[in-house]
């Protein structure tokens, strides 16, 4: 199992606000839904609460994080922690294929940003105002692969980490 981040970040590592994205790009939506069309996403209970219509998106299984246990909501499989959350998805890899994504938010992010093989950075470079934010990359330990510019419609790149240290599930 590879465990990847995918993530959309501003200059100032801002994420989101208000529990929304702070803006709307397309091509990196279509970059989002390529990319994890028929894996496993993992992502915290407000991140799951934040899909468009608080629903799960189609063709892609769901597994969310909550301190909850009695959480439960109709096409997504719920777990009390990140741990049980990497369990679940090895039973899942052989259906949804080899790579896991954690897609959020700032505190999923945070907790797993050690445990991630690899990071999907759309970086938007502008300082936008925000209330959830995505962790320094410390570039000791992650090595950027691919930068792919984009300029439409504001300056932004799709960048690759791979992470130097080695984690195996
Ligand atoms: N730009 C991007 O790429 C991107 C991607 C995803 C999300 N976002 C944005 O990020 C924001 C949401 O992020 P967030 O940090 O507020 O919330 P989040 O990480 O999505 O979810 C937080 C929730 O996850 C659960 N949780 C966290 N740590 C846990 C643990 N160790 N064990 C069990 N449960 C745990 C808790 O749920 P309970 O409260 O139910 O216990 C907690 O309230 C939104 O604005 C969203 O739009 C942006």
């Amino acid at each position: 199992m590879i465990l990847s981040h995918i993530v959309a970040a501003s200059e100032n590592n801002v994420i989101g606000i208000n529990n929304t994205l702070p803006w709307h790009i397309p091509e990196d939506l279509k970059f989002f839904k390529d990319k994890t069309n028929n894996h496993i996403m993992i992502m915290g209970r407000k991140t799951f609460e934040s899909l468009p219509g608080g629903k799960p998106l189609p063709n892609r299984l769901h597994i969310v994080i909550t301190r909850n246990p009695g959480y439960s909501k109709p096409g997504a499989i719920t777990v009390t922690s990140l741990n049980q959350a990497l369990e679940e998805s090895k039973k899942h890899t052989s259906k949804y294929g080899d790579e896991v994504f954690i897609i959020g938010g700032g505190e999923i992010f945070k907790q797993s940003l050690d445990l991630v093989n690899k990071i999907y950075l759309t970086r938007i470079y502008k300082n936008i105002d925000g209330d959830t934010f995505y962790p320094e990359l410390n570039e000791d330990s992650f090595k950027q692969t691919e930068k792919i510019d984009k300029t439409d419609p504001l300056e932004y790149s799709f960048l690759t980490y791979l992470n130097l240290g080695t984690h195996q599930y």
